[in-house]
């Protein structure tokens, strides 16, 4: 599909972003091995987690939507003995999160799984996950000796390691922290920077004891079965970031945000958006279940060029694409370092994104591990595409709405993959 964006004179009305993406894989997989029934409100509408169901209804687990309630599901937890062989290759699609942490659980029982996924996700690394369950005592064969998928995985008993992750990653930290739960002993992992934490909450949520200093996690299996928990999942700030930016850099612009996860680990864009002079406001800030959430309102800024780089980088991954964006308009010069984890992504974002930022005349240098942006630039439309990958094609969305003239999106239908309602909540806030 190819989307057309006109410019807007205004940019005027109220976002709720949909139930964060993250916290809803983690919601699905950990309640399916849970004991007894949860119910899921605001689950993410991503085809991304509709990709982890389909795996766990695949598993033997019965996952249904509550008809009386839009966006809620129910699980039936079938405890940690209760998946069977499936009889088929499981297919997590585009989503990363689906085969990593899955992964960590197929690693733990007793019977053959096959996983694959899309073109991207196939050739995208598996070895960072591969590696530390092989250690646990796994049986995984992939592709380039357990590089890339198609998976296959045979569990057993596994043992607890004491593993330093190579990057910071959440998928693989959650991959070996769900592992841990079946193991005979004591995991810990340490971490260089600290990466999202949700399924660290949302396992001391369901019971499980967890020792978290700074970079570390600690796990003990726990005797018992995981409790399953009724959970409101907050809305995404991963998607909430279009807005917050759009609002920042149109010139007539404000825009409220509402029922946004502000988990710390999560909310690196907010900081950054702040220290370059964003008119950026949070309030009504509260908790559902172990998460922060608030309400944002964000309104038209000067913004100024800033440097990103060190620890705030997995606190703001995702978000980089549209941060480019801001950074264009931006006075000054703004440099993104300690991101090459981006050339990983759905694609490689670092090439793709300055390769399609330029057509809209703006002055980007290519970095193995980031980019510099020299900012101050008035956008042009432009034809570009999304190369499929649906941060870019959202991102060039914003960049559409403040650039000079008419911008064609190719491959516009990608937003499905974490936020199918993202154009037409572009035309209700375009429409004033
Ligand atoms: C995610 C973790 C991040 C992020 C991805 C979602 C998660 O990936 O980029 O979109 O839900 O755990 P890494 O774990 O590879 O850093």
């Amino acid at each position: 599909m190819i989307k057309k964006i006109s410019p807007c004179r205004s940019l005027r009305g109220k976002i709720t972003p949909p139930g964060d993406k993250s916290i809803s894989h983690r919601a699905a997989i950990l309640n399916s091995i849970a004991q007894g029934r949860a119910r899921l409100s605001n689950f993410s509408p991503a085809v991304d987690c509709d990709s982890t169901l389909k795996c766990l209804r695949a598993l033997g687990v019965n996952i249904r939507p509550v008809s009386s309630v839009p966006g809620a599901i129910e699980i039936d937890g079938v405890g940690k003995a209760g998946l069977r062989e499936a009889n088929d290759v499981l297919n997590a699609e585009n989503s990363g999160t689906t085969i990593r942490m899955l992964s960590g659980l197929l690693a733990s029982q007793p019977f053959l799984s096959i996983i694959t996924g899309d073109d991207s996700l196939r050739s995208r690394p598996m070895e960072r996950v591969v590696s530390p369950l092989r250690l646990m005592g796994a049986n995984i064969w992939g592709r380039g000796n357990g590089s890339l998928a198609p998976l296959a995985i045979k569990g057993g008993q596994l043992h607890g390691i004491d593993y330093r992750l190579p990057v910071a990653s959440a998928q693989v930290k959650s991959a070996i922290l769900i592992a841990a739960l079946f193991a005979d002993g004591e995991t810990t992992i340490q971490e260089p920077s600290k990466s999202r934490d949700h399924t660290e909450r949302m396992l001391q949520a369901m019971g499980v004891k967890l020792r978290v200093e700074a970079n570390r996690v600690s796990i003990a299996p726990p005797d018992v079965c995981l409790n399953s928990v009724d959970f409101r999942i907050p809305g995404d700030i991963s998607s909430a970031a279009y807005w917050i930016v759009a609002g920042a850099i149109h010139p007539d612009a404000r825009i409220e945000i509402k029922d946004t996860g502000m988990n710390p680990t999560r909310a690196g864009i907010v900081d950054v958006l702040l220290k370059m002079g964003a008119k950026l406001r949070i309030g009504n800030q509260r908790h559902s279940g172990d998460e922060p959430l608030g309400d944002l309102v964000a309104e038209s800024s000067e913004l100024a060029a800033t440097e990103i780089g060190g620890d705030v980088i997995p606190r703001l991954i995702d978000e980089i694409p549209v941060i480019a964006v801001a950074a264009c308009v931006a006075r000054g010069v703004t440099v993104i370092t300690d991101a090459a984890e981006l050339r990983v992504k759905e694609t490689d974002r670092i090439r793709d994104l300055v390769g399609e930022l330029r057509k809209f005349g703006a002055t980007i240098e290519e970095k193995p591990d980031g980019m510099i942006i020299h900012g101050g630039a008035k956008l042009r439309g432009a034809r570009c595409c999304s190369h499929y990958d649906h941060r870019l094609a959202m991102a060039l969305g914003i960049a559409g709405l403040v650039a000079e003239g008419e911008t064609l999106i190719e491959d516009a239908e990608a937003v499905e993959i974490s936020y199918p309602a993202f154009w037409q909540d572009m035309q209700r806030i375009t429409a004033g």
